[in-house]
């Protein structure tokens, strides 16, 4: 029996034995409880309360509006749901990149009021002071490198990062600093699949990839856009499972059409 099967909780150590046994780790996101029930019940490893529900759930253009409040409310909803995987919530912009205090407070603040189990962040040697600070305070950090979405305005594009070597070795210099910070684990996200394997050979923490190819130790996807909820985006990285805006909305334009006929409520539908 592998140590991904016969777990109760999966906690940052289980994360870590999985990296050394292995085990490709699975991660997506969510922000709501009936979504979550059903993500924890099919097993996901590690759900995450990203800042992308500032795009798929709240309709914004990037991740920068959403606040610290409405994260908590997303996460409080997705800890109600899971029971085995473990739940990491996002620090959103603007909440903690003042200085590490503000990292801390924001951190204690997201443990405490959603019952969470550990924070991620953007950045990398700007944030290892705030990193060390969080970690000291008992809560576990994940890290973020590559096309870190809240600086979209300052990379002008949504395009693959770290391309040139000069970048490349800012990046692995920084997942360094993030692994002796105390990070448990690290995103990289859309870089060069020969980059994220070998960031993975060099830590010994486990590197979950998004756009960053097979060689790393587990992969993470948007779940509305690995459903296919969301209709307009096809970067080449995602694999979509489901056609659920289709199916959706196929669905819903049959309840109007049978409202519309009368046909719904039928004799069987009523008291
Ligand atoms: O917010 C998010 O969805 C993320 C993933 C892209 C890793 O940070």
């Amino acid at each position: 029996m592998s140590v991904h099967s016969k777990i109760k909780r999966v906690t940052t150590h289980t994360l870590q034995a999985m990296k050394r046994e292995g085990v490709p780790i699975s991660m997506l996101t969510a922000y709501d409880f009936s979504m979550a029930s059903i993500l924890d019940d099919a097993g996901i490893d590690v759900l995450l309360v990203g800042d992308s529900a500032s795009n798929v759930m709240a309709g914004h253009e990037t991740t920068l509006p959403i606040t610290l409040d409405q994260m908590i409310y997303h996460a409080q909803s997705v800890v109600r749901a899971a029971s085995r995987c473990l739940i990491v919530v996002d620090l959103p912009f603007g909440s903690y990149q003042g200085n590490s205090r503000e990292a801390l407070v924001s951190a204690i603040r997201i443990m405490k009021e959603s019952g969470a189990h550990a924070i991620k962040l953007e950045g990398g040697a700007e944030v290892v002071e705030s990193i060390r600070r969080i970690v000291g305070a008992g809560v576990p950090v994940m890290g973020h490198l590559g096309l870190t979405p809240q600086s979209i305005y300052q990379f002008g594009t949504y395009t693959v990062r770290a391309k040139e070597e000069a970048e490349a070795d800012i990046l692995i210099e920084n997942a360094k600093l993030l692994e002796a910070a105390g990070c448990f684990s690290i995103v990289l996200e859309k870089i060069p699949a020969a980059l994220g394997t070998q960031v993975s050979g060099l830590l010994s923490i486990p590197i979950i990839g998004i756009g960053a190819g097979g060689g790393v130790d587990g992969q993470v996807l948007v779940m509305h856009d690995l459903l296919g909820i969301t209709k307009d985006f096809s970067p080449r990285f995602l694999r979509r499972y489901l056609n659920l805006y289709e199916e959706i909305k196929g669905g819903v334009e049959s309840y109007i059409k049978d409202v519309k006929s009368r046909d719904f409520p039928n004799a069987e539908e009523q008291y």
